[in-house]
């Protein structure tokens, strides 16, 4: 079984549901506590063992190509200063010589669309997608999990996670084949993008984690647009499942969907208080501000 070396990360996003903050940057680059968004989720593949970093970006995403790149004038100084903690930090996010990759979407075609822009990128190999909007706090982190359940079943792998009934409507959402299964892999026997609540085939929604087969791009390329008028990613894994396995994978963690204002307020405070030095200090702020008179 090949090793999943690549994680292909779209970044192309407008970013519209958190405007004004992303007007003039992009959202990926929007501080969750003391680091981009980016940056967890970049840790996040780095530790299941990725090597190979593929954004797909638009225009007004190059703030993330230079975060990802050295920055010399900003070492000069701090070396001049004798800043070595900081220096240290910024060494070991660096990403190594040829690890990142990027390449455009042209025009916003759908989340399918945009994993189809990483196909000669990726090439003939098994391959991690990443959604950066959804942090997901967990140790082993999230992609580390999954990649140990794909040595063990191989095929194609979705995290997944329980949603209340009203929120089903806002994203992917799995059928089990059997009802009520409760262990972390579970078998499916469909998927469907954004359902009804009435006709949703569960409560178990994509997460945004995804280790997928290389013959998703084939069906991507010719995949009908859907839900929302976009090319899906979901309706090209519903294909492939006619052909490969697929697994739905229930990670033990928690994600945060930073897609719009009050959930990246949430992602911000529960990192902030998930962080190793700062956290106490950041829950008595936090309780500070709480305790408040408005
Ligand atoms: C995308 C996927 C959806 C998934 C969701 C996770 O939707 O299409 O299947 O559940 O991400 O956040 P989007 O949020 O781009 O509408």
């Amino acid at each position: 079984m090949k090793k999943v070396r690549k994680a292909v990360l779209p970044v192309a996003g407008f970013g519209t549901r958190v405007l004004p903050a992303t007007k003039s940057i992009p959202k990926e680059m929007l501080p969750a506590f003391d680091r981009p968004a980016i940056q967890y989720v970049v840790d996040e593949a780095r530790a299941a063992g990725v090597e190979h970093f593929i954004f797909v970006t638009g225009r007004n995403k190059g703030a993330i190509e230079d975060y990802f790149d050295r920055a010399y004038e900003l070492e000069t100084t701090l070396k001049e200063k004798n800043k070595t903690a900081l220096l240290e930090e910024l060494d070991r996010l660096c990403l190594p010589p040829g690890a990142a990759s990027f390449v455009r979407q042209q025009a916003p075609l759908g989340l399918g669309h945009a994993v189809l822009c990483a196909r000669d990128l990726v090439g003939d190999e098994p391959f991690a997608v990443l959604l950066p909007d959804v942090l997901v706090h967990a140790s082993p982190s999230c992609l580390a999990q999954m990649t140990a359940a794909y040595a063990e079943v191989g095929g194609n792998i979705v995290a997944v996670d329980e949603v209340p009934a009203e929120r089903v409507s806002s994203y992917g959402v799995i059928a089990p084949k059997t009802a009520g299964d409760q262990g972390p892999l579970i078998e499916m026997s469909g998927m469907v993008e954004k359902p009804p609540r009435e006709s949703a085939p569960s409560r178990l929604k994509i997460t945004g984690r995804y280790i997928l087969q290389p013959e998703i791009f084939g069906l991507l390329a010719t995949q009908a647009r859907g839900a929302g008028g976009e090319i899906q990613l979901t309706d090209a894994m519903q294909r492939l499942m006619g052909s490969q396995t697929f697994h739905a994978f229930r990670y033990a963690g928690r994600d945060y969907d930073c897609g719009d204002k009050l959930l990246y307020l949430e992602a911000f405070a529960a990192l902030a208080l998930a962080h190793p030095e700062l956290g106490k200090d950041a829950r008595a702020v936090l309780e500070a501000v709480l305790a408040r008179k408005p």
